[in-house]
C-alpha cells in the first residue's frame, strides 16, 4: 500500500503469534493462556496490541491455537459485560472495556500444529498478503516514549528493508535468544550479515539479542517456506531472517526504551512491579510495602 503523498509503503498490519503452549507458566497456563496472564490488571498481550496501534498499525492478525479461546474472546465486544457496567454507572470501566474493540481491527487465525515461531508467522501469510508487516511477540514488553514498533517502522521507511529490535544481553542469557552479527551503519543501527537462533555462548557472534519486535517485507514468507526445522527442532523465524539478510538485506536497531521480559515467571513479576510502581493508584503503597519488605 503506497502512501501517495510521501511515496512510501505504509505498514498497516501486524502479526502477533499467540499459539505456544506457555510451558514456562505451568501450572497457571493449563487453565489460562499465558498471553491472558496479567501485568498488574492488563493481559500481557494487550501491551503488544496497544503498542502496535500507537505505532500506526490498523489491523492485527493473531495467530492462535486450540487452547486460546480466552485470548480471541478478549478482543471481541462483550455486550453483556458492557450492559452490566452501564447499569452500574461505572463509566470508567465501561470505557476501558469498550475502547479495546475500537483500538484496532483484530482477526485471528489458527496454527494447527505448534511447529515453531517461523511456522506461526507463515500461518499468517494469506491474511497479510503481499504487504510489509510488523511482528510483535507478546512475551516481550517495552516501556518506551516512542513505541518500539514505531522506531522500527521509522528505520524501515528509511532503508526499505526489514528491521529487528536488538538488546545487549548477559552471557548467561545468550542461548535463550536469536543473536545477530552486523556492521554498524548509523548510531545504534546495524546491517546484518548473519543471525543465529539460540547459539551456545561459544558460538554466539555477538551479545546482541533479538527481542520480539520485527518489520518484514513479504519476502520473509518465501524464506519461511524454504526453512527447515532448526534449533530445538522448530521452524525458526531467525533462520528465515538469515536468508533474507543474505538476499535482500536486513537491519537491526538498538531501540530507545526499557525491555521488560514477560516470558518467564520472574520476568512477569518484575514487569508487574515496574508497571505498578508507575501507577498513581497503587505506586506509592507498593513502594512503601517493598521498602519495608526489603528492610526485613
Ligand atoms: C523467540 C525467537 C528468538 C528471540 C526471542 C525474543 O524465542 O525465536 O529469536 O530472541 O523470541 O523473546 P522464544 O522466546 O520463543 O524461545
Amino acid at each position: 500500500m503506497r502512501d501517495e503523498e510521501e511515496g512510501r509503503v505504509k505498514v498497516r498490519k501486524a502479526v502477533i503469534p499467540a499459539a505456544g503452549w506457555g510451558t514456562r507458566f505451568l501450572p497457571a497456563s493449563k487453565a489460562v493462556p499465558k498471553e491472558a496472564l496479567p501485568i498488574v490488571d492488563k493481559p500481557v498481550i494487550q501491551y503488544a496490541v496497544e503498542e502496535a496501534a500507537a505505532s500506526g498499525i490498523e489491523h492485527i492478525v493473531l495467530v492462535t491455537s486450540q487452547n486460546k479461546k480466552a485470548v480471541e474472546d478478549y478482543f471481541d465486544r462483550n455486550v453483556e459485560l458492557e450492559g452490566i457496567l452501564e447499569a452500574k454507572g461505572d463509566a470508567g470501566r465501561l470505557e476501558q472495556v469498550r475502547s479495546l474493540a475500537d483500538l484496532v481491527e483484530v482477526s485471528s487465525i489458527r496454527q494447527q500444529e505448534q511447529l515453531g515461531l517461523g511456522h506461526a508467522v507463515l500461518t499468517a501469510k494469506n491474511v497479510v498478503g503481499g504487504e510489509p508487516f510488523a511482528v510483535l511477540l507478546p512475551d516481550d514488553v517495552f516501556d518506551a516514549a516512542t513505541p518500539v514498533t514505531r522506531q522500527l517502522l521509522d528505520v524501515f521507511e528509511r532503508h526499505g528493508a526489514g528491521v529487528v529490535a536488538v538488546n545487549p544481553v548477559a552471557d548467561e542469557d545468550v542461548s535463550r535468544y536469536g543473536i545477530i552479527e552486523g556492521e554498524r551503519v548509523e548510531d545504534g543501527a546495524y546491517k546484518l550479515s548473519r543471525l543465529v537462533e539460540k547459539p551456545p555462548l561459544s558460538e554466539a557472534p555477538s551479545r546482541l539479542a533479538i527481542v520480539g519486535r520485527y518489520v518484514f517485507t513479504p519476502e520473509i514468507f518465501d524464506a519461511l517456506e524454504r526453512t527447515e526445522p532448526g534449533a530445538i527442532g522448530e521452524i525458526q523465524l531467525t533462520d528465515a531472517m538469515n536468508a533474507v539478510a543474505q538476499q535482500q538485506g536486513l537491519y537491526a536497531i538498538e531501540y530507545e526504551g526499557e525491555y521488560l521480559d514477560a516470558g518467564t515467571p520472574l520476568g512477569m513479576v518484575k514487569s508487574s512491579v515496574h508497571e505498578a510502581l508507575k501507577r498513581p493508584d497503587m505506586g506509592p503503597a507498593l513502594r512503601a510495602w517493598l521498602a519495608a519488605k526489603l528492610r526485613g
